[in-house]
């Protein structure tokens, strides 16, 4: 299959990526946190391609995308007051919300559960697209299963090159790493998977679980060894502090340099001015860009745990495996 890169701006690829959707293909588009791979969500036919273009086990349920607010009714039941509290606060933007689904919502978009994860994006090329199909959109990050999420058309022709038809090139994405996924427990707020939106602005709503079990009928896509590079990766409080193995070509992720990179052949650094916000949008890219050199070892240095700085450090563990 010949994948083709289009400009997301034009309006000639606008009408390609409705054309496909409508015809249960899968397209590649932006959202504000990662690219993701669309189809129609009510097409289970065109949902299985998704899982066929990643590779992704049928196990691993899927994040549905609203065309409006007023969608949401029609795929899932919003049981308790906090529902549309967050949803007036926060989309559409980069929160994921686990709800109980209803019976329009196919059962391979969420892997047999009776709960389906639902978010607007704020992207203004996404949000246009899915306005106008006038459906749900199911899309996952669009990297193959278990790589890193891709934050470049680029990167989304590494990993999705040859499988699927059409890319969307809106430029970096906004955030860099995948929405927060929370659900509603018993009042509170359970936060399964950390990102833009923090703990910190959630509390506001409800008490935070966060969370304890890594039960995987939970999250079943939250596997351990995801965002993996190829090279192996280790995670360190300060690079100044590590000593790796000798002999082994060791690559160095910093988050605001240090007085250590001297030591390593290769190094990027995650935000100069120490800008969390810019870490992570950085944070995929600058993996890729170490894990392309092909290095024995790729040592991390944590983030400071504030803001979207758990979000990254999670990410990292997870790389770390
Ligand atoms: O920012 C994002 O969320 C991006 C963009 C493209 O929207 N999407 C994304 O999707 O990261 P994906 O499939 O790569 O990650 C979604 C995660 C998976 O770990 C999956 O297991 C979990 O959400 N998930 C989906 N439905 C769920 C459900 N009903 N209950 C618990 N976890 C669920
Ligand atoms: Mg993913």
């Amino acid at each position: 299959m010949q994948t083709e890169v289009v400009a997301a701006e034009l309006e000639s690829s606008v009408s390609r990526a409705l054309e496909l959707l409508d015809a249960g293909q899968v397209v590649a588009l932006p959202t504000e946190t990662v690219y993701g791979l669309a189809a129609d969500a009510l097409n289970p036919e065109a949902v299985a391609r998704i899982f066929e273009a990643k590779e992704r086990p049928l196990f691993d349920p899927l994040i549905v995308h609203l065309p409006g607010q007023k969608a949401l009714a029609q795929v899932s039941e919003t049981e308790t007051k906090i529902v549309p509290r967050l949803t007036q606060a926060f989309w559409p933007g980069p929160l994921t919300i686990v709800l109980r689904k209803r019976a329009a919502i196919p059962d391979i978009v969420t892997a047999g559960l009776e709960t389906v994860a639902v978010r607007m994006s704020a992207n203004p090329i996404f949000t246009k697209i899915v306005a106008k199909f006038g459906r749900p959109i199911a899309a996952p990050s669009a990297n193959r299963f278990g790589q890193i999420s891709p934050t470049q058309a680029s990167h989304v022709l590494e990993e999705l090159g040859g499988r699927v038809p059409l890319i969307l090139d809106g430029g970096p994405t906004q955030y860099g790493i995948e929405s927060t996924i929370v659900r509603i427990v018993n009042g509170s707020i359970e936060i399964l998977r950390s990102g833009p939106v923090t703990a910190e602005r959630l509390a506001d709503f409800a008490p935070i679980i966060e969370r304890k079990s890594t039960s995987a009928s939970i999250a079943p896509g939250q596997l351990p060894s995801h965002y993996a590079p190829r090279a192996k990766l280790v995670v360190v409080d300060a690079l100044e502090s590590f000593s790796g193995p000798s002999g082994k070509r060791i690559a160095a992720l910093s988050f605001r340099g240090s007085t250590a990179l001297h030591r390593y052949r290769t190094t990027a650094q995650l935000s100069e001015r120490g800008d969390l916000r810019e870490a992570a949008a950085n944070l995929f890219q600058k993996l890729r860009e170490l894990d392309r050199q092909n290095p024995d070892l790729i040592v991390a240095e944590l983030v400071p745990e504030q803001g979207i700085g758990a979000a990254i450090n999670e990410r990292l563990r997870r790389a770390a495996g």
